[in-house]
């Protein structure tokens, strides 16, 4: 008998795809840090309406559980035939793809990183969360040029100062439901903080779902501009943390939708006419292979016809194609708007 009851209204990925027989060879398993599969389920168990629920407590999780996590890997990132990952983080040069900023409000590119040698943030005590944001801090004080800037402890940074930061979105919250199931929420704020650059268009999350979230941001329309500043961060941090990678998987995230490139490159985009007439606008995300997410995120609501509009598949595709990807699909859409 399976001993995880799924609940009815479920539709995870988690739940297709953990049948009996595999949770028979995986529920006496344990990594060497002791995550279970138990853990790692425990969110889709709590949440019916999660769409993958299963988290990764260590990169080693991704090998002991794969016979459940390749199949969610293999569906989510859809179009993967065999799991390969293949990384070319380079600087581009494509054009701008909205001059006048008639539509592009915004870009943001993430990437996720978590740290060699540590448990993922689902499964950390508070010491190993205290030693790793030590080692972190110390990493981002090296960063040069237009990079450097400062870190904001959520514990001891200034009341006034974090409430300017959340005002102004420079911020994370504490995790959602579903990453407080999976126990990424333990012991917050302790030991999260949130790094940002003088010129506010990198930041560094903490501590969140990952160990380390990169984000670069503008409000611009050039890709590249906002790309080429994450390589540069990504590459400077790279030259005093270890990363948690696998040549099969990629860089190991703590959601299995993030392994890969682990990169979210996306825009904010305002489309009128296109709010009036969707199945247009789904078309051409769905065969660009790219997601619609709410004006505030993911599972919020589309406000002011402003869509968040981002890469799909981290997976089985290089951080440089996302972005040229991401790029025909946003002309694909312009043009679309223009045209009705
Ligand atoms: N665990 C949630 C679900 O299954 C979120 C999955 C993707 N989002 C994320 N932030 N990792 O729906």
């Amino acid at each position: 008998m399976n001993p995880f009851i799924f609940p009815k209204e479920s539709n995870s990925l988690v739940k297709k795809h953990l049948s009996q027989k595999i949770c028979q060879a995986l529920e006496h398993l344990k990594t060497d840090s002791g995550f279970t599969l138990e853990k790692a389920i425990h969110s889709g168990l709590k949440n019916p309406d999660s769409a993958i629920g299963i988290y990764a407590g260590d990169a080693q999780s991704y090998q002991t559980f794969s016979p459940v996590f390749d199949p969610v890997i293999l569906e989510y990132h859809g179009g993967v035939e065999n799991l390969k990952h293949k990384s070319d983080i380079r600087e581009l040069d494509l054009p701008v793809l909205d001059p006048e900023g008639k539509y592009i409000l915004s870009t943001r590119i993430r990437i996720a990183r978590n740290l060699k040698g540590f448990s993922f943030p689902c499964h950390m005590t508070l010491s190993h969360r205290r030693e790793l944001e030590k080692k972190i801090i110390m990493a981002l004080s090296c960063l040069k040029g237009n990079l450097k800037g400062n870190y904001y402890s959520f514990e001891h940074a200034d009341k006034k100062e974090l409430k300017q930061l959340e005002t102004k979105n420079f911020w994370f919250q504490k995790g959602d439901r579903f990453q407080d199931a999976a126990g990424i929420n333990s012991d917050f704020p302790k030991c999260r903080g949130v790094y940002l650059s003088f010129d506010k268009q990198l930041m560094v999350w903490v501590n969140e779902e990952d160990h380390l979230r990169i984000i670069s941001l503008e409000k611009t329309s050039d890709l590249s501009k906002v790309y080429n500043r994450l390589c540069q961060a990504i590459l400077s941090l790279n030259q005093t943390l270890a990363f948690a990678w696998d040549k099969t998987y990629g860089h190991l995230t703590s959601c299995p939708t993030n392994i890969g490139t682990s990169m979210r490159a996306g825009v904010h985009i305002q489309l009128e006419k296109l709010e009036q007439k969707k199945e247009i606008l789904f078309n051409i995300t769905r065969a660009c292979n790219l997601q619609i997410r709410g004006t505030c995120g993911e599972k919020t609501k589309i406000e002011n016809a402003v869509f968040d509009i981002s890469n799909r598949q981290r997976l089985g595709i290089s951080e440089s194609r996302i972005i040229q990807n991401l790029h025909a699909g946003l002309l694909a859409i312009i043009k679309a708007e223009k045209s009705i």
